[in-house]
């Protein structure tokens, strides 16, 4: 896909990520992106700094009926929809401890967003035959994001959604990509590199922490490609293969690199 004329939504695209992401699909010259967040004030100021192809809205992804609306909405205003970003995403930041809401917050964010958004706008992409979806899952969706369990698990999960998105639809006209990067400057890092945070430091010392614009440059060549995975940190297909080819190798030197970074505290 290319961003020529193309009507965009993105959710959390007030956001480190999401924002980079929709001013980049503005210089690509998509005809509108609607940016979607649950902080109104910040969406509304990204849209601003855009220009009149943006458009702000105030949205919970983990409601469906607001994630309905959404796209009925935009369809409305724009006709159709041809890439919707499911890019949102929260981190607890804690292992087995975190209690029953934090997990709640995770799945509902992380994954079932996904599933409303695709069961909400699928039927128009279907009926036009074609739509792109591009879900923003996790490094830590194919590896191990250390020190947080449900962002590990809901990631995972993220990615197995979107594959089975990929393989279920493709031949209907649909594709799907899952943008995996690794450490990203954002809020959503930089918080936990400022509490001194074992899974940020862990992040930190495991490869480039990219800039946001980054982020979106390699995501516009891997929708230019369709391709399903894009990994804006290429190291992330070794380490991915390393772990495949060999788990408890693997998990030996995460451990390895845990205890380093633990000692040095
Ligand atoms: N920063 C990283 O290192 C990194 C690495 C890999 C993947 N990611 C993923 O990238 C995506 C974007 O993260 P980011 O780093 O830009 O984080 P961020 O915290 O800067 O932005 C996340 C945005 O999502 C919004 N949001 C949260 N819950 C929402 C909800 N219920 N409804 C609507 N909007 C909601 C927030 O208001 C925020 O604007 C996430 O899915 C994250 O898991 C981030």
């Amino acid at each position: 896909m290319n961003l020529t004329d193309r009507i965009v939504v993105i959710t959390g695209g007030a956001g480190g990520i999401g924002a980079a992401l929709s001013r980049r699909f503005a210089t690509e010259g998509a005809a509108a992106v609607v940016i979607a967040d649950l902080d109104a004030d910040a969406a509304r100021a990204v849209a601003e700094g855009i220009g009149p192809v943006a458009h702000a809205v105030a949205v919970d992804v983990t409601d469906e009926e607001q994630v309905r609306e959404l796209v009925a909405d935009t369809e409305m205003r724009y006709g159709r929809i041809d890439l919707f970003c499911a890019n949102a995403g929260v981190t607890t930041g804690g292992g087995v401890e975190v209690d029953d809401a934090g997990w709640d917050r995770a799945w509902r964010v992380n994954v079932l967003a996904h599933v409303y958004s695709a069961r909400a706008v699928l039927p128009g992409m279907l009926a036009r035959g074609g739509g792109h979806l591009l879900h923003t899952c996790s490094a830590a969706g194919v590896l191990t994001a250390v020190g947080d369990a449900a962002y590990t698990a809901t990631k995972h999960a993220s990615v197995g959604f979107a594959e089975w998105l990929a393989i279920t639809y493709r031949d209907r006209g649909i594709r799907v990509s899952a943008l995996c990067p690794q450490g990203v400057d954002t809020p959503m890092l930089a918080a936990g590199i400022v509490e001194g945070h074992l899974g940020a430091r862990v992040i930190a010392a495991s490869g480039a922490v990219l800039t946001p614009d980054q982020v979106a440059d390699a995501t516009i060549a891997g929708l230019a490609e369709e391709r399903f995975l894009i990994l804006p940190h290429p190291e992330v297909a070794d380490y991915a293969r390393r772990r495949a080819e060999d788990p408890d190798g693997w998990q030996a030197g995460m451990r390895k690199l845990v205890r380093r970074l633990t000692l040095n505290t």
